[in-house]
């Protein structure tokens, strides 16, 4: 994939918002499902405590509303203004219709466009790729992205090797159409289909569809084999984050910020020493949320928006089932007053 150029505006990010259910889940809290330790998960992950939506009445789609509508608040905008979102996720209310198209009926986008995309933990910066294209064309002016997950609809609570790792959450852009320079300055999405096989979730689909079997088979948990997706995972990361700093001429001064997925923080360390950044330069939120999946690059925009400014530099970086992978360079475009 060559270096990203274009002759118009840019694709800015102008505003940001996410929500995350209040119930908090503890490490400590998890001794009571799984054989594990505080000590031991947050050697091994990085991760304090997660977030569980815990209500069966509640889907994806309810948390990427609320992330949705506190964005439109904030950026003083009608739903009716929004002309596409993009839905990032792995956990859609259903297989179809797309929860994109339940999101923007649920806070009245009538005139949006919705679709769903699944790149798995990379689908924010696969969708946040794809809204820049569109922007870039001029097809349309405001894009919201909304990355949202309710990971624990698919969680084993009996798999002591995933249940620790995943947490629910909803995190939303605004994209529009910058003349200053600001915006995504390059992007760089990578996927290798023979990594399927280690990140999955089995039942479901066309191959393996809902049946007696399927279910006590547990098909329709994540399932992962951490190790191998970790090996994969912490070089993929830190490579296609080293890469494109090296192509556009990026050094470590020059980065404000590393906005990397949250799945570990082994991985995120090891991303960061390659890029040679130190550890004030990178957003971490892991500990307090664990891996939200589609939501983690937007959860951290969120929390650091008032330390934005202007000009700055960001480096966004995921890495996930599929295998799908991928880094983003962008100017952010603006200031936070409130
Ligand atoms: O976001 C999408 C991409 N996903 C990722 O990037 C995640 C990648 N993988 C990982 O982050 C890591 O593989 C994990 C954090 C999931 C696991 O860490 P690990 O260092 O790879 O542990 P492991 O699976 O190799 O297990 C090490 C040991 C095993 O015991 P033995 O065989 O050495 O005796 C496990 O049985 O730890 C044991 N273990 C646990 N112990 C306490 C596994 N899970 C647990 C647990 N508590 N929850």
């Amino acid at each position: 994939m060559a270096p990203h150029t274009t002759l118009g505006p840019r694709a800015a990010i102008t505003g940001v918002h996410a929500w995350v259910p209040p119930h908090v889940v503890t490490n400590q809290d998890l001794t009571r499902y799984i054989d594990t330790t505080d000590e031991w998960i947050y050697t091994r992950s990085g991760i304090r405590e997660r977030r569980w939506l815990n209500d069966d009445t509640l889907a994806t789609s309810d948390m990427a509303v609320e992330a949705v509508r506190g964005l439109l608040i904030k950026k003083n905008l009608q739903p009716t203004d929004i002309d596409l979102l993009i839905c990032c996720t792995a956990t859609p209310d259903m297989l179809f219709p797309a929860t994109a198209n339940i999101i923007t009926d649920k806070v009245g986008a009538v005139n949006a466009v919705g679709y769903d995309l699944s790149a798995a933990c990379s689908g924010f910066l696969y969708g946040l790729s794809t809204a820049t294209a569109f922007i870039e064309s001029g097809r349309f002016r405001r894009i919201v992205v909304v990355g949202a997950d309710k990971m624990t609809s698919i969680l084993n609570l009996e798999d002591r090797a995933t249940a620790f790792l995943f947490g629910d959450g909803a995190g939303a852009v605004l994209v529009e159409p910058n003349t200053e320079g600001l915006g995504v300055m390059d992007f760089l999405l990578k996927s290798d289909g023979s990594g399927r096989n280690y990140l999955y979730q089995k039942g479901g689909g066309s191959l393996n569809p809902a049946s007696h079997r399927s279910v006590d088979a547990r098909e329709h948990y994540v399932h992962q084999e951490g190790k191998t997706v970790f090996k994969f995972a912490v070089t993929g990361m830190a490579d296609v984050a080293a890469e494109i700093m090296e192509r556009n001429g990026l050094t470590a001064d020059d980065i404000a910020w590393l906005v990397p997925h949250q799945a570990n923080k082994r991985i995120i360390d090891a991303t960061r020493d390659r890029a040679g950044l130190p550890e004030s330069k990178v957003m971490v939120n892991i500990d307090r949320y664990g891996n939200t999946t589609n939501a983690t690059i937007p959860l951290c925009l969120w929390e650091w928006e008032k330390q934005l400014h202007p000009g700055d530099n960001l480096i966004l970086a995921a890495f996930g089932g599929g295998f799908t992978w991928g880094s983003i360079w962008l100017k952010w475009a603006y200031e936070t007053t409130n």
